[in-house]
């Protein structure tokens, strides 16, 4: 019998092909080994009295659940010590996270958000976790990092990948050479390769969108979905299926499985926000991803991996998933709006 390519092997295999130090395959170890933790946390749920809020609130202002805090905690700890890193930044945690001084210093940044999708852990729904690896711009020397070294376009990203803990545990990554995906082998501990090469069909007739905020979106987006609901008898000439599962790695991994289109896109809903999903750990490892795997992502007016970030906790609008969709709605927005939307 065939075992199957663990992640360890397909990892050291990559990195020898690209001729890459073994810090980075360690490194990658250590976020796996994270990530194998967590599953295991989520999928005892209420058994070990995880579930429900921390009676807290984070950097933005949202409710942290208790799996927030014990998820942030655990990629730390699985992170800090092994001498890769020289920083780390995390939806939950306002500011970046240095090493302590008792281990050494590497010369990457990590990213990530621990829990995503966490509003639905309560209810026994898909949940994931979200990383990005960047170069520390101080290198190796033992010059104090800052905030400021993390904000840096997505082409820059060395690596992301996510973590989705549904039926089953699946690991997806990305280093610039493709997309692969990994099942969970509970019995061994191991990821085992189960989707190389994974690619998003180009066309798709299937759309994410939180519709309750309808009201609060611009003209272009309206203007898509309203075509794609009006189906076989409008413009687009075939009917289209909606889904939302509020985990956003959950509907990119059904976009990375079958296609379609996720978007939070720009809204009035509140004027201080661009968008909601934040740039640094959401947008731009999920971009690295969708691209690589053939499919485009965009604010809807630009390419969302070559935005400049401003602030770790940035959010944007987000338009992702099969590219000749995501295509559709860039020309929507590149479009002068019309009088009547123009005045209001
Ligand atoms: P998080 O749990 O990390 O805060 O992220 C939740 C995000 C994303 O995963 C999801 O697509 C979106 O928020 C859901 O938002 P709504 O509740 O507004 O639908
Ligand atoms: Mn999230
Ligand atoms: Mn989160």
């Amino acid at each position: 019998m065939h075992n199957g390519t663990t992640l360890t092997q397909f990892i050291i295999e990559e990195q020898r092909q690209i001729g890459a130090s073994g810090d980075f395959s360690s490194l990658l170890n250590d976020i796996v080994t994270a990530c194998k933790v967590i599953s295991n946390a989520v999928h005892k749920g209420a058994l070990i009295g995880i579930q429900g809020s921390a009676g807290s609130e984070n950097v933005q202002g949202e409710t942290q659940k208790k799996l927030d805090v014990i998820t942030n905690e655990i990629f730390i700890k699985s992170n800090e010590w092994a001498g890769h890193l020289a920083a780390m930044g995390s939806e939950e945690m306002d500011d970046i996270y240095s090493i302590p001084r008792q281990y050494p210093k590497g010369k990457y940044l990590l990213v990530f958000d621990p829990l995503d999708g966490s509003s639905n852990i309560d209810v026994n729904i898909s949940v994931g976790t979200i990383f990005s690896i960047l170069r520390s711009p101080k290198g190796m020397s033992q010059e104090p990092v800052t905030a400021r070294d993390f904000l840096q376009p997505g082409t820059r990203q060395v690596c992301a990948g996510y973590a989705v803990y549904g039926p089953s545990t699946m690991l997806v990554l990305t280093s610039g050479h493709g997309v692969n995906g990994f099942t969970l082998d509970q019995n061994i501990g191991e990821f085992i390769l189960t989707h190389p090469k994974m690619r998003i069909p180009e066309d798709s007739t299937e759309f994410a969108i939180n519709a309750s905020n309808e009201r609060f979106w611009e003209a272009p987006v309206q203007r898509y979905v309203d075509e794609c609901l009006k189906g076989v008898e409008g413009p687009r000439k075939k009917n289209f299926n909606m889904r939302w599962i509020a985990s956003m790695v959950a509907e990119v991994h059904r976009i990375l499985i079958r296609g379609g289109v996720f978007m939070y896109p720009k809204d009035t809903k509140d004027p201080g926000k661009a968008g909601k999903l934040r740039l640094m750990y959401e947008a731009n490892p999920m971009s690295f991803i969708v691209e690589q795997a053939g499919g485009a992502s965009s604010t809807g007016r630009e390419r969302i991996m070559e935005m400049a970030p401003a602030d770790l906790h940035q959010r944007v609008p987000v338009i992702l998933g099969s590219k000749n969709e995501v295509n559709r709605i860039i020309s929507y927005h590149a479009e002068p709006p019309k009088a009547s939307e123009a005045a209001a």
